[in-house]
């Protein structure tokens, strides 16, 4: 199949990205970081979660979050809701998408979201449709699709399966997600062939971690399957607190970096991109893992220095 001509990314970073980290991230901090993403041109930019603070503190602080970022024109602002709680929370802070999280695996579902599978989807029947009804736009996102800290091996036939209860939910995407960053390239395939058969194409995204060193191979595999929507993370900022030793998203600069290679175009700035992750990475001192930020910032930097 011919590589997609454009794609949409996702940045994550300030959700999944910060989620994870131990020390409280001001608001501030990263209400700015918000907002220099979009201005850099993502469509979409996951902002933070209306969760138990007990479960994720670092996303605490979702409703000043929401109230102080600009909101641009064009950029959608999502938020994860696991219950009618949390679409409460987002609807009252305008969020423009709403994630419903559900898993492959039944042992990650109880670790993450304390429930089943079969509950979590009851609990996303009336937080689905009430935010339908607002006009909120829905994501599905479908966790250990490759593999689970808990149970080992995930089959394909169970992210069929949360595919279609998600599509019954009408869901307006449904991101296709390696958690633990254990896929590979052939796996990927596989997954996306099958899911493809229930699920319109475009409107699949894949959303890798990088724990293994797959996650760039992984998206040129989703590629190849004509996937259009991937998820990053600005300096690849991030794990989760529900899956011990997986890294972070794979970073968006390398992502970038790959697509501009391939001439897919993403609407994105690179530049910029490049040096938010420099932010970001010094506020919260945290390495930049990034490598193609890292080695376009030593360029930039070296450039500076040159003309000065
Ligand atoms: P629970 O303890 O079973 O539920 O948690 P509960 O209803 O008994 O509530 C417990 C407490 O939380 C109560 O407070 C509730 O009021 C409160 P208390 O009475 O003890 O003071 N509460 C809330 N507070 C704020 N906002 C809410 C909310 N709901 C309840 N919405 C629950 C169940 C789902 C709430 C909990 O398990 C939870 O919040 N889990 C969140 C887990 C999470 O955010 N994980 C990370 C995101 S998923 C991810 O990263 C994967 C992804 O990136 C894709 C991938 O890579 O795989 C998406
Ligand atoms: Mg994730």
């Amino acid at each position: 199949m011919a590589l997609p001509q454009r794609v949409k990314i996702v940045e994550v970073g300030p959700r999944d990205g910060l989620q994870n980290e131990k020390e409280f991230v001001p608001t501030q901090t990263k209400v700015e970081l918000v907002n220099r993403l979009a201005a850099a041109g993502f469509p979409n930019v996951e902002t933070t979660s209306f969760v138990s603070p007990k479960w994720v503190p670092q996303m605490g602080d979702a409703a000043d979050v929401m109230a102080g970022i600009e909101r641009r024109r064009g950029t959608i602002y999502s938020v994860l809701t696991p219950n009618m709680r949390g679409l409460d929370g987002a609807i009252a802070a305008r969020a423009g998408e709403i994630v419903i999280f559900g898993a492959a695996s039944e042992a990650f579902s109880q670790k993450n979201i304390n429930c089943s599978i079969a509950e979590s989807i009851e609990r996303f029947v009336p937080v689905a449709k009430a935010a339908k009804d607002q006009g909120l736009r829905v994501r599905g996102s479908i966790s250990c699709a490759f593999g689970c800290p808990y149970q080992g091996d995930v089959p394909i036939a169970s992210v069929v399966d949360v595919v279609e209860r998600f599509k019954a939910l009408a869901c307006d995407e449904i991101d296709i997600a390696d958690t633990i960053g254990v896929g590979t390239a052939d796996h990927v395939r596989r997954v996306f062939e099958a899911v493809t058969r229930v699920f319109p194409r475009e409107r699949l995204s894949g959303h890798f971690h990088d724990t293994y060193g797959q996650a760039l191979a992984n998206i040129y595999a989703a590629l190849q399957e004509g996937i259009e929507i991937y998820h990053a993370s600005v300096a690849g900022l991030g794990g989760c607190p529900y899956a011990k030793g997986a890294t972070g998203n794979v970073a968006t600069e390398d992502v970038l970096y790959l697509m501009d290679g391939l001439g897919i175009r993403t609407g994105i700035d690179l530049a910029q991109v490049v040096e938010i992750g420099d932010f970001i990475s010094t506020a919260i001192g945290r390495p930049n893992v990034s490598r193609a930020g890292k080695a376009l910032l030593a360029k930039a930097r070296s450039q500076q220095i040159d003309c000065a």
